[in-house]
């Protein structure tokens, strides 16, 4: 089967509300304490289009002094401003206004996620919305934080306060910056929190714009900030900063040890959200029609670079063969190319790094005696655009079945009965996400119980909801 070879972009129609906000940002700054500032240092960095590879803006690299200051502004707003100590009815209206500004913005913040990051328009609005429905949902918890009253003795009285933490710092990734920053600051600020986000270097433009709005909507000074800059200068100067009260962490498994490592100056909380192998279950009974665009979904959404990806298909022997070829046929009908095209499927890796890293993969998957049944290759002519792949033959103990790839790369693994589809599952150091398909409501139950993921759909792909916790666990250990 082919595969579209020649996806150049050569121009880009960007709406001129867009192109105004770039023109103005040319010069991008740090937010901190409301203020917009350039890096103590004077240094900044380029923020690349990944479709084109051209350079959007040049955004403020932050470094310890600036981390610094972002800390003194938001403790100053913790221990003295009026954030934590006003009616939570109050924080609410803020966040409220800032949700109608982020939904009046949709449009042209989406737009800028795609022209930085390389998602298509179409998962651009459809991560927004998720985003979103998450905002939504941690304002509506301003209001309703309790704590318990517990039985005591007459004459006593116990009970518990849930009081906020102090100073957050949210480091994020650059596969989705907008949800993934809503998914930081929403739950935060909501009780009483303030926050330094520091955004991913490859893709910092759409945070600044959520700084904007954040300006716009009422937070007081040092409530939330905006602190651009790389991993080892802003990122490890903020996980190690002894006023941070704690650090909430999405990205790689490599970063998220450091980052467990540089909290213990004060013992500061950490929460880590890492990456995935996740498998994708398919039992012989399943119902196909539906469970192939999943499968195409599970590993092609965000190009692959999603810490949910379904990058392990397990197939039921016995169906294997017939369900590979209906997935390759979808994957031949995705359409690479420019992401701001509304027709567009398949957009570009997010940077030049990432399409190294996934091209290395491609190499590793031939190597190591893998088919590719369909795609295989990267893509030459500007981009960091390769081609959606389905590695057929694959064995579980293959690097490319091991080590997440973020990227569009799915390993077929064929699967004999129930025992060997879980122990197969199991089979991986990570621990975020799986699913299971088939008709069978009591295998149905069973696997989803077996299998040892965070978060275990039936019958469905990454389906994601406020209300559900993003779990995972696990990390170093192979088996059940
Ligand atoms: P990364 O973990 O280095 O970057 C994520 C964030 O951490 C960025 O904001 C970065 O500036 C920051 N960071 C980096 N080093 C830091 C340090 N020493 N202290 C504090 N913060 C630091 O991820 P990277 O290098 O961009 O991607 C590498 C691989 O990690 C990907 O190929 C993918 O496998 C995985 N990854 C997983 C993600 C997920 O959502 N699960 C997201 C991003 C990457
Ligand atoms: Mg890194």
């Amino acid at each position: 089967m082919t595969i579209a070879s020649d996806p150049l972009v050569t121009s880009q129609r960007i709406s001129t509300a867009v192109e105004a906000w770039l023109d103005a940002h040319q010069q991008a700054q740090l937010m901190i304490g409301n203020r917009w500032v350039p890096a103590q240092s004077g240094k900044t960095f380029e923020s690349i289009n990944p479709a084109t590879e051209n350079v959007l803006a040049h955004v403020a690299e932050a470094d310890r002094a600036d981390v610094d200051d972002a800390v003194k502004a938001a403790r100053e707003a913790f221990d003295s401003g009026p954030w934590p100590r006003m009616s939570s009815h109050d924080r609410a209206r803020v966040m409220r206004r800032f949700g109608e500004l982020l939904e009046e913005h949709a449009d042209q913040l989406a737009e800028l996620e795609t022209l930085d990051n390389g998602m298509t328009i179409g998962a651009s609005k459809a991560f927004f919305k998720v985003g979103m429905e998450s905002y939504h949902f941690f304002a509506g918890q301003a209001t309703v934080v309790m704590g318990h009253t517990m039985p005591s003795a007459e004459g006593m009285f116990n009970y518990t306060r849930r009081e906020p933490i102090g100073v957050v710092g949210g480091i994020i990734p650059w596969n989705a910056p907008i949800v993934s920053a809503l998914w930081k600051i929403a739950p935060a600020v909501a009780c009483g929190n303030t926050i330094i986000l520091k955004p991913a270097e490859q893709a910092s433009l759409t945070c600044l714009y959520l700084g904007e709005l954040a300006i716009e909507a009422g937070f007081p000074a040092g409530v939330i900030n905006v602190l651009t800059g790389f991993g080892p200068g802003a990122g490890s100067a903020l996980s190690e900063h002894l006023d941070v009260d704690k650090i909430s962490f999405t990205g790689s498994t490599e970063v998220g040890k450091l980052i467990l490592q540089a909290s213990t100056g004060n013992l500061k909380r950490v929460t880590l959200e890492l990456g995935g192998k996740s498998p994708n279950v398919v039992f012989a009974d399943a119902a196909v029609e539906e469970a192939v665009p999943y499968a195409l979904a599970a590993f092609t959404t965000l190009t692959g670079q999603a810490c949910g990806a379904g990058s392990r298909l397990f197939v039921q022997r016995e169906l294997k063969d017939e369900f590979v070829e209906k997935l390759a046929q979808q994957v031949a009908g995705l359409k690479i190319g420019d992401p701001l095209d509304p027709a567009t499927t398949l957009g570009p890796l997010a940077s030049r790094e990432q399409f190294d890293r996934v091209s290395g993969y491609l190499a590793a998957g031939k190597e190591g005696g893998a088919i590719a049944k369909i795609g295989g290759e990267a893509l030459a002519g500007g981009g960091y655009f390769v081609q959606p792949t389905i590695f057929d033959g694959v064995d579980n103990s293959m690097r490319i079945a091991r080590e997440e790839i973020f990227g569009p790369v799915l390993s077929v693994i064929p699967f004999s009965d129930e025992d060997d589809a879980v122990f197969q599952g199991n089979d991986t150091t990570y621990g975020l996400g799986a699913s299971v398909w088939t008709r069978d409501v009591s295998r149905a139950h069973t696997i989803a119980h077996r299998l040892k993921a965070g978060m275990v759909w039936v019958n469905t792909y990454l389906e994601l909801d406020p209300t559900m916790p993003l779990g995972g666990f696990k990390i170093g250990r192979a088996h059940v």
